[in-house]
């Protein structure tokens, strides 16, 4: 697998953060959590909870976690880059946040440091073996703690983005393991796939506790100039997942 490949396409694609620091210093300012995640994560933030962010990217969402009841998160993420300018953010908005770069599966944190590990909106396609990240999601929970994904379905890189109606990719298919990423942000870089199926069997096989698992209509993200009939109600876009350690 061509992590140093990945690596490389997102310290690239995190410069991003870097060019609009401002744009997104005032972003999170007032970043909330989605409805659904509000909804599902109530119970886990209303008791304080220190929050591990695994794959934190822009860092966007810890401010939204910080002001949605977290005590504190602290963010992992291969993009020294990315972690530089989530960094420096939390610094400018007096946040109880830090972040680390580290490789995933393999986060650089001690064991059961984490009430809440909390991930996904792109994270997942990025981790070849997602049976190994769910063994370490596993180790940083404390008894009781949860994991918590809102990511990209499955099924959406099928999906083409036709404005007049949905049409499955001739290029792909819901059982391969890996496709070229060719839309922004990580453009050439390769992302892994993993069927529904294998995702929620690899978070049991970890020993955690199944929840809740939900399919979302609407995707997480929708690049500006874009409005696919796919996204409009019939397919898949998104799923969340809540398990919780025992
Ligand atoms: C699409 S971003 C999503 C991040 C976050 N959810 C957000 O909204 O900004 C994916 C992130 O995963 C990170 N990443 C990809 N593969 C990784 C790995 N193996 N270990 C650690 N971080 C990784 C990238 O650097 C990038 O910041």
């Amino acid at each position: 697998m061509p992590v140093d490949g990945n690596r490389a396409a997102w310290d690239d694609a995190s410069l991003k953060h870097v060019r609009e620091y401002d744009d997104l210093l005032e972003q999170a300012r007032t970043a909330t959590l989605l409805p659904a995640e509000r909804e599902l994560l109530g119970p886990a933030l209303a008791s304080a909870p220190e929050v591990v962010h695994l794959q934190s990217g822009h860092g966007l969402d810890d401010a939204a976690l910080v002001r949605a009841g977290a005590r504190s998160v602290v963010g992992v993420d291969f993009s020294a880059v990315a972690v530089t300018a989530a960094r420096q953010r939390a610094v400018d908005l007096g946040l109880p946040c830090r972040y680390v770069v580290g490789e995933l599966p393999g986060a650089p944190l001690r064991d059961g440091c984490a009430d809440l590990v909390y991930t996904g909106k792109g994270a997942l396609i990025w981790l070849p073996d997602l049976r190994v990240w769910a063994r370490d999601v596993a180790r940083l929970l404390r008894p009781g703690g949860s994991l918590f994904v809102y990511e990209a379905h499955p099924a959406a890189p099928l999906w083409t983005w036709d404005a007049d109606e949905p049409r499955v990719r001739p290029d792909r298919g819901y059982f391969e393991r890996s496709h070229v990423n060719d839309s922004f942000p990580a453009r050439g870089a390769v992302e892994s796939q993993a069927t529904l199926g294998e995702i929620v069997t690899a978070v049991v096989a970890a020993g955690l506790d199944l929840r809740h698992l939900a399919e979302y209509p609407d995707p997480f993200w929708r690049p500006d100039d874009a409005d696919a009939a796919a996204w409009r109600g019939r397919l898949p876009n998104a799923f969340s997942l809540l398990a919780v350690a025992r």
